[in-house]
């Protein structure tokens, strides 16, 4: 299903004309659909309704609380990486059985705080980690549930900094290493083997890296079998790719009944970690064309919306679509760069984009649902926009749009 659509010229979110959020909750603003999170949540879930799962929404794709809670209600897990992200899902009514706990750098605190409320399994990533895990869940009494992150040395295809599965990068346990570090851990007595985990990066386009390291991650279950370590569940991670531009991902359907088969009728549950697929294109960055301004080497649109509101773009060089809010035909089309008021060069959200542009003219950028907000900064003292999630026709303001009192509260001047 196709959220945001053009009636009459006009882009509307679900069944509530963009102009009309905009009206009233003003630009930059972030609009996000729920029956779009809803669609994209179910096609992983109905694929593997008579398999045992569980979905766990990855939080940090968008944390807003309001996103959480549409999540939770279809009964979602959710993966974290902090006690931040944790206190999120228990306020949106997320269930804490059904949290994954993943991160390279979790503290003590933090594990001592998702013992407690009683987290599904923590995704463990080093020796050191286990060491202080079993420490932490020994102090509180209690066993904690426990699968260790594998790094297959697959190449995951995508860009350099959101591929995770490689030899060089620094999550995960080198596969070959993971049996002895299995074995280290079955030694220690506050640890219960729940699982393997794995996660090879993100926006994957195409699905032999996933199967690759299925095989490799399948490999190494039937080892510890031998040795006498028999897990529970298997979690594949995130990583399942979007449409951007003009790529084809394949979608979570097909990537599910592929990971079905190649399971068999092994007693595994699978867990899954998906962010992206599921947000991404259930979001819009709305924002309005404030100047005009053609050089002799480019045509310029200032715009309202900046790196600090959307990164994406200017730390990945992402190419993220940006639509007219409102379709016009009476100035010519030009090339367009799309920058904001920061004072970066790399402050643009898309260059060259052939467009019929006014001053005063409402922009969408699309796919901005999962990694936009989340990755938003105060950068240059701006007040972060605000979130608005659309339900058929009615209008949820989900976070409001900060302001300069949020910025200063915390900060104080020297004593005279
Ligand atoms: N699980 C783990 C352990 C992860 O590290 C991630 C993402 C996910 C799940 C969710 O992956 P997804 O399904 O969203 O691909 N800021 C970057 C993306 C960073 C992804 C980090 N890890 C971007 O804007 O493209």
């Amino acid at each position: 299903m196709e959220p945001f659509n053009y009636r009459d010229g006009v882009l509307y979110a679900e069944e509530v004309p963009v102009p009309d959020i905009v009206r009233e909750h003003g630009t930059p603003a972030y609009i996000y659909s729920r029956a779009a999170l809803t669609t994209r949540y179910r096609a992983y879930d109905d694929a593997l309704s008579d398999f045992p799962h569980l979905v766990c929404y990855a939080v940090k794709a968008n944390s807003n609380i309001g996103v959480l809670s549409a999540l939770a209600r279809l009964g979602a897990g959710f993966d974290i990486v902090s006690v931040g992200e944790l206190e999120r899902v228990l306020r949106a009514g997320g269930e804490p059985s059904r949290v994954v706990f993943s991160g390279v750098g979790k503290q003590a605190h933090e594990m001592r705080r998702a013992l407690s409320v009683g987290v599904r399994c923590f995704n463990v990533e080093s020796e050191a980690e286990l060491v202080l895990l079993n420490d932490v869940a020994g102090e509180l009494g209690t066993q904690a549930p426990v699968s260790i992150r594998v790094n297959p040395d697959v190449d995951a295809g995508t860009h350099p900094y959101i591929s995770t599965g490689l030899r060089e990068n620094k999550f995960g346990i080198a596969i070959d290493d993971a049996r002895r570090v299995y074995r280290e851990a079955a030694a220690m007595p506050h640890l219960r083997l729940d699982g393997v985990d794995c996660h090879i990066g993100s926006q994957l386009t195409s699905l032999a890296p996933f199967m690759d390291t299925l095989d490799r991650v399948l490999l190494l279950v039937d080892q510890l079998e031998e040795d006498g370590i028999s897990l529970c569940h298997i979690d594949m991670g995130g990583g399942l790719g979007v449409v951007y531009d003009q790529e084809t991902p394949p979608d979570a359907g097909d990537y599910m009944a592929a990971l079905r088969e190649r399971l068999g009728d092994r007693a595994l549950e699978l867990i899954l970690e998906p962010g992206r697929s599921i947000a991404a294109n259930a979001g819009i960055l709305v924002t309005r064309v404030d100047f005009l301004k053609s050089t002799e080497a480019r045509d310029f649109a200032i715009i309202d919306a900046a790196m600090n509101d959307m990164l994406r773009p200017a730390l990945y060089d992402a190419w993220q679509a940006i639509d007219p809010v409102a379709l016009r035909d009476d100035v010519e089309e030009k090339d367009w760069d799309l920058v904001g008021p920061v004072c970066e060069t790399g402050d643009f959200l898309g260059k060259q984009r052939r467009l019929r542009l006014k001053a005063g003219d409402l922009l969408a950028v699309r796919s901005a649902g999962a990694y936009g907000f989340v990755m938003s900064s105060n950068y240059n003292s701006r007040n972060r926009p605000p979130e608005v999630l659309v339900d058929g026709d009615r209008v949820h303001l989900v976070r409001r749009r900060e302001t300069l009192e949020d910025q200063m509260g915390p900060e104080w001047v020297l004593p005279e």
